[in-house]
């Protein structure tokens, strides 16, 4: 059994001229729950994707689930990320013209799977939306379809989930069912999970935060409370006033 759901060694991602990882050395515990933080521009978007295997880095490796996604060909990596990997953005992504339980079944059909309706039906209730099954996303609050992005990224079990500001989006209040959700996940069925986000209440939900600063891990947070999250940050912007 691997005990490293992510691991990153010597990460470096380059558009054009613009360093956007500069040597990234990171270790995801599965069953863990991490925050990436930084200031704008720092990398964690770019992080994301390529631990997901959605970018190709320019140099270091990226293993995920024991996996070396620099060793395989696109075609395995597409399978790989449809069933290793589930995703959560700020947008919620769904499709409009599809009910909830059909944008949550996607996944399964892409991969060329009949989802069964039992199965469907439960990841719904993980994520407390089993009465709202035949409803379009037009129909629900922004809390719930970020729940059915949420259950659509879990139906195939995916060995990690990554979510880039999945509460950017939310009210304070439905940003913090979302984050309860995403602890219990994590507490009850082992999830790992990988989070982006600016909100240091948000990252206070996580075991560890990772803080990124032009590419470069600059410092980590065990059992982070929100004030030291918040008091961190304030010391990384400040060093970036003065580096201005
Ligand atoms: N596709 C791209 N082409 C060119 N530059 C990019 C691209 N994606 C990101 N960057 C640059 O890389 C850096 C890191 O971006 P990003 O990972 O999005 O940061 P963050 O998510 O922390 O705000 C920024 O300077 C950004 O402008
Ligand atoms: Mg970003």
């Amino acid at each position: 059994m691997t005990t490293t759901a992510v691991r990153l060694t010597a990460l470096r991602r380059v558009h054009r001229d613009v360093t956007a990882l500069d040597g990234v050395d990171l270790d995801f515990r599965t069953g863990s729950f991490t925050a990436v933080m930084g200031p704008s521009g720092s990398g964690k978007s770019t992080l994301l994707q390529c631990a997901a295997g959605l970018d190709r880095p320019t140099g270091g490796r990226v293993e995920v689930d024991g996996t070396d996604l620099g060793g395989l060909s696109e075609r395995r990596l597409t399978l790989l990320r449809r069933e290793r990997i589930g995703f959560v953005f700020q947008a919620f992504n769904l499709l409009p013209s599809l009910t909830a339980a059909q944008n949550v079944a996607l996944p399964l059909r892409l991969a060329g799977r009949r989802p069964s309706r039992s199965e469907v039906r439960a990841v719904l209730a993980r994520v407390g939306l089993a009465d709202r099954a035949g409803h379009r996303p037009a129909e629900l609050s922004g809390g719930q379809q970020q729940r059915v992005a949420l259950a659509r990224a879990l139906i195939t079990r995916p060995a990690v989930l990554f979510g880039d500001e999945p509460t950017g989006a939310l009210d304070t209040t439905t940003s913090r069912d979302v984050l309860r959700m995403l602890r219990e996940l994590v507490d009850r069925e082992g999830q790992t999970i990988i989070m982006v986000t600016h909100d240091p209440v948000a990252a206070s939900y996580a075991d560890r935060v990772v803080f990124l600063v032009d590419g470069r891990v600059t410092g980590e947070l065990a059992a982070p409370t929100a004030e030291r999250v918040a008091g961190r940050m304030a010391g990384l912007e400040s060093l970036e006033r003065a580096a201005c």
